[in-house]
């Protein structure tokens, strides 16, 4: 999609069509009312000030003089925030997708909105506006019959800082597209996003967007004995990689923040197999990886101004007779001894390894992110990742980032009497705790014991990660959460 930032005079715009968001409160309503009657020349019908309030979700197509516009309600200002203008937006470029017309203007809020910065006001608008057109259509073999596609937005601006707001729609196309990264590796099928297929997407990223990339086959992870790795992608004819990502916009020498992703390109369970029925999203099992990946094309994209190292585990978990079988001990690339009660307790194992090699750098935090247990999905559903931490203040920042963002985050406990739970009787630790109890908690506290004594913390995206049915502008399957999230977090740290 082609974008363009201008000033808002609707003479020097090609828009086949104008979005326009507004307020119910009578007064805003009418401001919004005789902007567009300035900008047109033309007067509002009055069936269209009758049938149109503002009201949220509320959307409304009409003609004025030769200009196709779309109406979008905002609700009241007092209680409008960042997802109310998101969802507004996203619905109105709906509507004029299915106008069938090459180009839409959208006139930016810029006004305040209830103590939101500028930036994340505009940021919004445009995120919204990309995300809500993403489809996964690469595999038809003829593209659903329509003539002609939305592919020119423009970003109307009444601002006197005309560049500034470019350089937040800009901000905004790359944090949208980096999501749609994530969204694409998240949905491709399995056997096209195997791991050695994820490395290599990887490298191209880093290559196009300016950050360093290693990749550990499978002889060097065993030469440096990456055993959980390993122990997990025995049974698959699909070999393991392990990625690391440096990307170094801070200042030279400073520690960098690390991140580490969840890649399980397809999750059998292994030999304590899943059962059929839904484990075909098991293709989704990488979006913790997926997650890591867009957001280091955002960070690198936007230049901000910090190191980063960033890890993903990438393997495929396979019943077979090479497999890793429930009962077998296994030697982390830490030393760690871990008793594998359950083969489908995976993803653990892989971040395990991750982390314990991610400290290596001395990190001034580890985030990882991970699909990791239906037990999340179960405690928080589709609308909230689970945060597990060992330190308040990163956990705060995730909170914040989530709530700006709307990929919110909700902390659970990483009190020892959980971490007990995973106790073994015969290696360090078990990657299982005591049947269903507080699985969320355990698998993270897992991680945990890989993390030594830094700031950590852990994100159970199992629910956000993938979603049953589409919102205003997030799609059916996988959501690219994690994306927004991490990128705002460290475009807080600026
Ligand atoms: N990939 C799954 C978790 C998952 C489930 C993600 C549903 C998304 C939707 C993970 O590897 C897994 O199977 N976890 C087990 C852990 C259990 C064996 C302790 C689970 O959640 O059942
Ligand atoms: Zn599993
Ligand atoms: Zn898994």
């Amino acid at each position: 999609m082609k974008t363009t930032t201008r000033e808002l005079n609707l003479k020097k715009s090609k828009a086949d069509v104008i979005i326009i968001s507004s307020f119910e409160d009578k007064k805003l309503l009418d401001n919004s009312y005789s902007q567009l009657e300035k900008l047109t020349g033309s007067k509002i019908p009055s069936l269209v000030k009758k049938d149109f309030e503002g009201k949220e979700s509320q959307v409304k197509n009409f003609y004025l003089g030769d200009r196709r516009v779309i109406l979008t309600g905002l609700g009241k200002k007092e209680s409008c925030k960042l997802e109310t203008l998101r969802c507004a937006v996203a619905r109105a470029v709906k509507v004029a997708d299915s106008m069938g017309v090459p180009g839409a203007g959208i006139i930016l809020y810029e006004d305040n909105l209830n103590g939101n910065s500028l930036e994340d006001i505009v940021i919004a608008q445009v995120e919204a506006a990309y995300l809500s057109r993403y489809k996964f259509d690469k595999y038809f073999k003829v593209k659903k019959e329509k003539k002609v596609y939305l592919e020119n937005l423009e970003f109307l601006s009444d601002s006197k800082k005309l560049s500034q707001i470019q350089k937040y729609v800009n901000d905004g196309v790359i944090i949208a597209e980096s999501t749609i990264n994530a969204r694409d590796i998240g949905n491709e099928p399995s056997n096209i996003a195997t791991p050695v297929h994820v490395a290599n997407k990887i490298v191209e990223y880093g290559k196009k967007y300016g950050y360093s990339v290693k990749v550990y086959d499978k002889k060097e992870l065993t030469r440096k004995k990456f055993g959980l790795i390993l122990a997990v992608g025995q049974g698959s004819a699909n070999e393991p990689r392990m990625i690391v990502m440096t990307y170094n916009g801070g200042k030279k020498g400073d520690k960098p923040y690390a991140l580490v992703g969840k890649g399980v390109t397809f999750d059998t369970g292994g030999i304590s197999i899943k059962p059929s029925a839904g484990m075909e999203n098991m293709k989704m099992d990488m979006n913790g990886s997926a997650a890591v990946i867009g957001a280091m094309n955002a960070i690198a994209r936007l230049k901000l101004k910090v190191n980063i190292v960033a890890v993903v585990g990438m393997v495929e978990n396979m019943p077979s007779s090479t497999a890793y079988k429930p009962g077998d001990v296994v030697v982390g690339y830490d030393g760690t001894t871990v008793e594998v009660q359950n083969t489908d307790a995976e993803g653990r194992l892989v971040l395990g390894d991750c982390v314990a090699f991610v400290t290596e750098y001395k990190p001034k935090f580890i985030v990882d992110i991970a699909t990791l247990t239906g037990a999340a999905l179960i405690a928080l559903g589709h609308i909230s990742t689970a945060l597990i931490s060992n330190n308040d203040d990163l956990s705060g920042k995730l909170i914040k980032a989530g709530n700006d963002t709307h990929e919110r985050v909700w902390r659970l406990p990483d009190w020892d009497d959980y971490d007990r739970l995973i106790d073994s009787e015969i290696a360090d630790v078990s990657n299982v705790g005591q049947g269903r109890q507080a699985g969320t908690i355990v698998g993270g506290l897992f991680v945990k014991r890989f993390a030594k004594d830094y700031p950590w913390a852990h994100l159970d995206i199992a629910g956000t990660g993938m979603s049953p049915k589409a919102g205003d502008y997030s799609p059916k399957f996988s959501s690219g959460v994690g994306v927004r999230l991490l990128t705002k977090m460290f475009k807080d740290l600026q």
